[in-house]
């Protein structure tokens, strides 16, 4: 049993205290799908309260400190302390069809880290409707809920289960993604779109995914998720192997075993 520090269960506490009316708003959601006008001004509100709720309650434990939410933009705060960074609903494509798979995302950032650059030092991802609290903090392992989690030790990829985001609408690099997945996807056992690129990540971290790729991500999509990999053993990095995801926005995470097969698939095909 291993106890979160006072920040992360700071942390935990936000998100369970949000989960609750994400939860009633889901189940709202799906008989709203029949009605004319569709769920999206619905989800989109259900969205933003989730998000005040989180600024409420991180507020109240850390009144000085910035928080960087998608809704909301840049709070601000003192810019010599950490920052929070926030996705109230990651996965909202699936809130808003009635799919269960979403979370609520919760990173801390560190603005004077190693090498006195920004670096993230604690990660939550906790999913609403399973219960599932997944957290990492710098240096000391990703977790969920008290038990500790580990990449897979799957070593071929002819076994492995790789998750992806596909571009859509306005958003995304489809010809990039097509070459890379025309170059995965004969070689490994399957590839799975589940729609949360934090949990895409948290379950990297737990080895029920054995790699995962997407760019054109944001900060708090993928923040808390890095850190989730990192701790458990495997590696995230950009496309070419080299550990500059954030800034190329391209990210590719796999176990230890596998990065280096998977970034080498990938950066041929994009040669
Ligand atoms: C999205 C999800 C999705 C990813 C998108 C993100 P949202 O976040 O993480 O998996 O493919 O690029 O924007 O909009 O549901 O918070
Ligand atoms: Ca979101
Ligand atoms: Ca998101």
């Amino acid at each position: 049993m291993v106890a979160h520090s006072g920040l992360l269960t700071v942390m935990d506490r936000a998100a369970r205290k949000a989960a609750p009316r994400l939860r009633r708003d889901f189940n709202e959601v799906q008989h709203l799908q029949v009605s004319r006008k569709g769920p999206a001004d619905f989800v989109s509100m259900a969205d933003k309260r989730a998000e005040q709720t989180l600024i409420e309650e991180l507020r109240k434990a850390r009144p000085d400190w910035r928080i960087l939410a998608e809704e909301g933009g840049e709070l601000p705060g003192d810019p010599d302390k950490p920052r929070f960074i926030v996705d109230p609903l990651d996965g909202t494509t699936n809130f808003l069809h009635g799919i269960p798979h979403f979370a609520i995302v919760i990173a801390v950032e560190d603005p004077n880290g190693a090498q006195g650059k920004p670096e993230i030092t604690h990660g939550l991802v906790y999913q609403p409707l399973t219960d599932e609290s997944f957290w990492a903090e710098k240096g000391r392992g990703a977790w969920l809920q008290d038990q500790r989690l580990r990449v897979s030790s799957r070593r071929d990829l002819s076994e492995s289960l790789i998750a992806t985001g596909i571009p859509f609408m306005g958003h995304g690099n489809f010809a990039e993604w097509s070459r890379i997945f025309g170059a995965v996807a004969p070689e490994v056992a399957g590839i799975r779109r589940l729609g949360s690129a934090a949990l895409d990540l948290a379950w990297v971290a737990a080895g029920r995914f054995d790699g995962y790729w997407e760019s054109d991500l944001k900060p708090w999509d993928v923040a808390a998720g890095m850190l989730l990999v990192k701790e458990a053993g495997g590696f995230v990095t950009d496309y070419r192997g080299q550990d500059m995801a954030m800034q190329r926005n391209q990210f590719l995470a796999a176990n230890d075993g596998l990065h280096s097969k998977l970034h080498k698939l990938v950066a041929n095909a994009l040669r």
